[in-house]
């Protein structure tokens, strides 16, 4: 397997101890990881397999003039990443108990860049797992990455993690 380049914001939360996760599950010698902040499209070019892993805060927050949520601020590189021979997986925060009808929508709305630029994603999970009312991630009646409820599910994550982990790694390069 290729060296795995993990790009995830905002820094210092449960996206942050997730993404850490992840690589730990990788094993740190396989994994680079990264803030997205502070990324250019062109930092992704050294890598073939990238797991990119945002939180939804929200579609007001999203498009705020105000706030500038680091996935906001990198947004605009999606459209400059070289996305031949490059597979992703994505991973999002997000809480399906307070939020059910807007749940881990930022992860849809980043994945549905990817797969507009016909990128090859990888690791969609079932919805089984997750009582929810929609999602902007939901893509073929499945998530398009891995959905992560910190405030709630959070005994839940490192299994749900683990499983993801073993399967990414069988589709990764
Ligand atoms: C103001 C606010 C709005 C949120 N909106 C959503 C939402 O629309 N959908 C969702 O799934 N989670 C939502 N969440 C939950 C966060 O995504 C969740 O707490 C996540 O773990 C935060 O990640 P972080 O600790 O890395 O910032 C919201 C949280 C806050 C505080």
């Amino acid at each position: 397997m290729k060296k795995i380049g993990i790009f995830y914001g905002p820094t210092g939360g449960s996206t942050e101890k997730v993404a850490k996760l992840i690589q730990k599950k990788l094993g740190a010698e396989n994994a680079d990881i990264k803030p997205i902040i502070g990324t250019k499209a062109i930092d992704l070019d050294k890598y073939e397999n990238i797991i990119l892993g945002c939180s939804t805060i929200g579609g007001e927050t999203w498009n705020s003039a105000h706030a500038k949520p680091d996935w906001d601020i990198f947004k605009p590189e999606l459209d400059k990443i070289n996305y031949s021979g490059k597979t992703f997986a994505l991973f999002g925060l997000g809480d399906n108990i307070s939020y059910p009808r807007h749940f881990v929508d930022n992860m849809g709305i980043v994945g549905k860049v990817l797969l507009s630029k016909k990128a090859k994603v990888v690791g969609q999970t079932s919805k089984d797992d997750y009582e929810f009312i929609d999602s902007e991630a939901l893509i073929d009646n499945k998530f398009i990455g891995l959905p992560i409820n910190e405030d709630f599910d959070f005994d839940k994550t490192d299994e749900r993690v683990e499983k993801w982990v073993q399967t990414i790694k069988q589709n990764f390069n």
